[in-house]
């Protein structure tokens, strides 16, 4: 991090977690700052669309990227929509929690195989205020206690490849959970798992968007293909890279 960044950083921590008012604690989360410490962690929650998310518990940090492509499929649904949707590798919970407030009819399961991430979407769901007969919290890992169809399926799941691992800030490697990141040594184990089996999860005219590296989009095209799906398409992200893909059943 630049000494600018840093700098902006202190600012920020101390405008949103200490209202202007530098105390001996902030003088310590200074010091995880100045140690590499994500500043999202030690503020201790993000704002994503219009939910706050707590992240006490430690899941991925939520990235704008997945904030910006979410944002765009949530404009084109229909708001009075009741649709049954699955927010699988949900860690935070952050997208099946910014559904939940986009769509007041839908329900959504939010699933992870990673307690910490139980535990983190229970709270996020309590904090945002979203009613308890609209989602479900399942543990599992890729579909196993899974049931039933969806209309839509959400998927960010770990894309890292291994062999990029030093291509990755030492901070995320340090910080923040690495079940959450590395997906087998091209990235994409999980993307594959996640289109061999989804089809058998989906309604007639379910989709599933899941997000993506971008270098890996021709292989993921193959995969798309040889899982028979019918059709595909792609989002980009803000920054004009290609960053979810989508597939018709
Ligand atoms: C890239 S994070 C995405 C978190 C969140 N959806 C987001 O967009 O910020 C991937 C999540 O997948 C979970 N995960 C890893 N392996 C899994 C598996 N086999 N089955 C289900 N979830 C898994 C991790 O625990 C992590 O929370």
């Amino acid at each position: 991090m630049t000494e600018d960044n840093l700098k902006q950083q202190i600012q920020w921590l101390l405008k949103e977690k200490y209202n202007g008012h530098a105390t001996e604690e902030f003088d310590k989360d200074v010091e995880r700052l100045e140690a590499g410490e994500p500043l999202d962690f030690i503020i201790g929650f993000v704002d994503f669309l219009d939910c706050k998310i707590d992240l006490s518990k430690r899941t991925l940090i939520p990235r704008v990227e997945t904030e910006f492509w979410v944002d765009q499929v949530l404009e084109d649904l229909d708001y009075s929509a009741k649709l049954r949707i699955l927010d699988i590798f949900s860690g935070s919970g952050c997208i099946g929690i910014a559904v939940l407030k986009k769509l007041p009819n839908s329900c959504v399961v939010l699933s992870d195989s990673e307690v910490i991430a139980i535990e983190q979407i229970r709270i996020n769901a309590g904090l945002n205020n979203i009613d308890p007969s609209r989602y479900q919290i399942i543990r599992s890992d890729l579909f196993e206690n899974i049931t039933g169809k969806f209309d839509i399926i959400f998927a960010n799941p770990p894309y890292i490849s291994l062999k990029n691992q030093d291509q990755i800030q030492k901070s995320v490697l340090k910080y923040e959970p690495k079940p959450a990141l590395f997906g087998g040594d091209d990235g994409l184990l999980y993307i594959e798992a996640l289109l061999a089996q989804a089809k058998d999860f989906l309604g007639d005219q379910g989709k599933i968007y899941i997000e993506f590296d971008p270098p890996q989009e021709n292989e993921i095209v193959k995969m798309i293909k040889r899982h028979g799906y019918s059709g595909h398409g792609f989002i980009k992200d803000q920054y004009n890279r290609l960053r979810c893909v989508y597939v018709a059943k």
